[in-house]
């Protein structure tokens, strides 16, 4: 039994086929099942058919936590190019960028927050015509969306500090705030909220549940938080989004938890 919340979740590289188990799978188990007791890890791990991926859970010391949480903005610089190779192709996110597009105006601009390699969630708003600028704090990631999408801007920043003193008609941090920690996270409603106008729509990712977890990629501590969804709710609502749509563990797009939202004001789809 894991009493805080907060566990520690190992994972060996392979699947039962003995393909690489992709960060962004890794990720989602972490945050899932890490969140939870030992039991559920290993019970559920075994309904997933993760059955040569070894996942321990014990009790994670508040330091270790934030060690790993340091070290989230060098290890996907230093692994920009692992990243991209095993990163998922293949675009289960399409049902839910489709929503978020239909609140924004016809060509209208997106801040791809945590854009990575920009692809392929880049990649599909770009081709739907939308003016994406992608803002990551790996130079190694930025300088992929650069080879990839030259006629796109792409700048490397940190999305805690971010001020760019412009608002855009989207902002989109999929996958990519819940490598913050929780305080972390409570604040960067109102970094984004600087970057809203009335009607920007503003679609995120999160846990499902309040805590820490730590997985191993690639033999690389990968920290993950989440904050709880009073907690999420109550931080849109005091930076001036309301919500939109929200699901919690989405089968349709590989269980991940999705928050849509929408700034107060009028909107202006086409
Ligand atoms: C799991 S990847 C997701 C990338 C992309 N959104 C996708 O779905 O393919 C997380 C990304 O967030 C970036 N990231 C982590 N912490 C960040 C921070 N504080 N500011 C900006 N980007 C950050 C990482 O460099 C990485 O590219």
């Amino acid at each position: 039994m894991v009493p805080e919340g907060r566990v520690l979740v190992e994972s060996g590289r392979q699947n039962c086929t003995g393909q690489l188990i992709s960060p962004q799978m890794l990720s989602w188990v972490i945050l899932r099942l890490g969140l939870r007791q030992r039991q559920t890890v290993v019970s559920k791990l075994d309904r997933l058919n993760e059955s040569r991926a070894i996942f321990h859970a014990m009790r994670l010391d508040p330091a270790m936590a934030h060690h790993a949480a340091r070290h989230i903005i060098d290890l996907y610089d230093r692994r920009a190019t692992d990243w991209d190779r095993d990163r998922g192709k293949v675009l289960m996110e399409k049902g839910w960028l489709d929503k978020f597009v239909a609140l924004l105006p016809s060509g209208g601009s997106i801040l791809d927050i945590g854009c990575g390699s920009g692809d392929p969630v880049a990649r599909y708003l770009i081709q739907q015509s939308y003016r994406v600028i992608g803002l990551d704090s790996s130079q190694r990631m930025i300088a992929m969306c650069e080879r990839r999408f030259p006629d796109n801007e792409w700048i490397v920043a940190d999305m805690r500090t971010i001020d760019l003193g412009r608002t855009y008609d989207g902002l989109l941090a999929w996958d990519s705030t819940f490598h913050l920690t929780p305080e972390d996270q409570e604040a960067v409603f109102s970094t984004f909220a600087r970057h809203a106008h009335p009607g920007t729509a503003m679609m995120f990712t999160s846990g499902p549940e309040h805590g820490e977890a730590i997985g191993s990629w690639r033999g690389d501590e990968l920290y993950h938080a989440s904050l709880a969804p009073a907690e999420y709710r109550a931080a849109l609502e005091a930076n001036g989004f309301e919500i939109v749509d929200h699901v919690v563990e989405d089968e349709t797009c590989g269980r991940h938890t999705v928050w849509l939202a929408r700034a107060h004001g009028p909107s202006s789809p086409a």
